[in-house]
């Protein structure tokens, strides 16, 4: 198998623009929850990246917890429906949460997440994702601190993945059209 880098067509997002973004959101999370007792909720696999620097970069100390979702399953499209594959193992009763998430494509992953949170009794819950395909939007989310916003590309790297793959690139970067096995089916 042949070096990561070799696999890459062009980089979207660099590691530099990645730790500028999670500098500036950190420090406004630090400012916005000082004196709260705030719980981070990472959606697995894929912000796992996100939410290691992310949580290292707050000056506040905060509860870190996990909660493992599925959207998409081998390929390159979102299925719609979403898969509890790990619950959280706490409960969120009159928590203030901050979902940490890598991405927002179809939005339904978040709005199940929120909703879901709320439904359970959450203080507050607001949404920090990495990055944003504005264009795929097919639920309304809102986002209190947005990340960057990317184009209709099927993207890897910093916790995403393509077929389990590729979550280990350190930037945010499109695949050699090859290496997509499911070409053709992204609309
Ligand atoms: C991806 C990504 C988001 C979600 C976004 O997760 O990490 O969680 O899809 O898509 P949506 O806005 O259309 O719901 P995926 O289902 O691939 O699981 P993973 O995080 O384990 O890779
Ligand atoms: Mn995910
Ligand atoms: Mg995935």
């Amino acid at each position: 198998i042949a070096d990561i880098q070799s696999h890459i067509d062009h980089e979207l997002v660099s590691k530099p623009q990645i730790e500028e973004l999670i500098r500036r959101v950190a420090a406004q999370v630090s400012q916005d929850y000082a004196g709260k007792d705030l719980l981070l909720v990472a959606v697995l696999k894929g912000a796992v990246n996100t939410m290691t620097a992310l949580s290292q970069a707050l000056t506040i100390p905060v509860q870190l917890e996990f909660m493992s979702l599925s959207s998409y399953g081998a390929g390159t499209q979102s299925s719609g429906t979403i898969t509890v594959r790990k619950d959280l193992d706490c409960s969120v009763r009159g928590r203030h949460i901050l979902i940490v998430e890598d991405i927002i494509d179809s939005g339904r992953t978040l709005r199940w997440l929120v909703d879901e949170l709320n439904s359970r009794g959450a203080a507050s819950v607001e949404v920090f994702a990495l990055l944003d395909k504005v264009s795929r939007h097919e639920v309304q989310v809102d986002v209190k601190y947005p990340g960057y916003v990317i184009p209709d590309e099927f993207v890897v790297g910093f916790g995403l993945d393509y077929d389990e793959r590729y979550r280990n690139l350190d930037s945010i970067a499109v695949l050699k059209p090859q290496e997509y096995q499911d070409q053709g089916e992204q609309s």
